[in-house]
């Protein structure tokens, strides 16, 4: 087995362009209990960008605006709206990473950064993904502070948490005949490996279809699907995303739980929208995968979906967007062996989002 060139100790953070960074910190303290760790902006001497890290579990979400009409942020904020610009990976080496990937044919944005303050350096480079986004390489070996240099610790009490633990996969949507392209990427210049495959033919309505394929790390922490539209008789969901992201981008961010039935309790009670379950759903999964010791009116009531496969089963239900408009929505997924996606969902799944998508008038 050849040795891992790029080795990830795991997700760093997701770093978040937004038109209001201060109120996106608030609705994700507020409704999805992220607790508010450190911010920068011009209270602490940064003159160009307000940004606010909130974390929960090993979550870290970083939420950045800008002061200024002409800065980077707020011209990738016209165009796309809010949205994830970077996935943040936690790796030992940054000059390295960078250096190994940009010979498999990766475009370096950011050179290896070291910045540094009492707490010691943090070093962060940057290369190109699919359309704006990022990824984004941290070594915080040699760091002990909040989060980085530049950034000040915040007092704040924050919500109660729901039970969020840490991110599970992260999904990307691009245009029709470029999943394969990614997925190269992802193999040559990453050295990530082939998960799993799914067709149209699995993942398909009478209107919309979708093609992915799912990238994973050699330690296997992290896992990226990337998506791609199929020919359908109306617009795909993917296309939808496309057509309002303005280009491909993140789709959806999945969050593990150790307790969904909670986490998605507290989360309901908090006013977070979770995409509609059809009532047959239930009927036919219960069919289909039988006992497997979860109280199924529960999952019901609650809207959580099931799915199983050869190594165990898993639960996971999708919020709605979470911005006007219809690109970046969340998954939480608490897995009992399973290291799937929920492929038997997909096709659930999509029935649902279709209705949600005639609503808007975009089916
Ligand atoms: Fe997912």
């Amino acid at each position: 087995m050849s040795e891992d060139f790029l080795p990830i100790k795991g997700y760093d953070h997701v770093e978040f362009y937004v038109g209001n960074a201060k109120q996106a910190a608030h609705f994700y303290d507020k409704t999805f209990g992220f607790k508010p760790m450190a911010k920068r902006g011009l209270e602490t001497g940064d003159r160009n960008v307000s940004s606010y890290v909130l974390s929960q579990g090993k979550v870290r979400f970083v939420f950045s605006a800008a002061y200024t009409p002409d800065h980077e942020i707020s011209r990738h904020c016209a165009l796309h709206g809010d949205g994830v610009k970077a996935i943040a990976l936690e790796v030992d080496d940054v000059e390295s990473a960078l250096r190994e990937s940009k010979a498999r044919g990766a475009t370096v944005l950011k050179p290896a950064t070291p910045v540094e303050d009492e707490h010691g350096t943090l070093v962060s480079g940057e290369i190109k993904y699919a359309g704006d986004t990022v990824f984004r390489f941290v070594e915080r070996k040699n760091y002990r502070g909040p989060f980085s240099p530049g950034y000040q610790a915040i007092e704040a009490h924050g919500s109660e948490p729901v039970g969020f633990a840490s991110i599970d996969h992260i999904v990307t949507n691009v245009y029709l005949g470029e999943m394969d392209y990614w997925a190269k990427w992802y193999a040559d210049v990453m050295g990530f490996r082939n998960l799993a495959h799914f067709t149209d033919k699995d993942i398909s309505t009478e209107y919309s279809a979708l093609m992915s394929k799912v990238m994973e790390n050699g330690t296997g922490k992290c896992k990226f699907p990337i998506n791609e539209p199929a020919e359908g008789k109306r617009k795909s969901q993917i296309e939808e995303y496309l057509d309002y992201y303005y280009g491909p981008g993140v789709q959806h961010v999945a969050i593990t739980t150790g307790n969904i039935y909670e986490t998605v309790t507290e989360l309901r009670n908090r006013d977070i929208d979770f995409l509609r379950i059809p009532d047959t759903y239930y009927e036919y999964m219960k069919n289909r995968v039988g006992d497997v010791g979860e109280d199924w009116d529960k999952l019901q009531e609650l809207g959580i979906l099931l799915d199983k496969d050869e190594d165990g089963y898993l639960l996971q239900i999708f919020t709605a967007p979470v911005q006007d408009r219809p690109t970046l929505f969340y998954e939480v997924i608490e897995r009992h062996g399973s290291k799937g996606f929920g492929i038997g969902n997909f096709k659930a799944l999509f029935v649902s989002i279709e209705e949600e998508q005639a609503l808007r008038g975009n089916l």
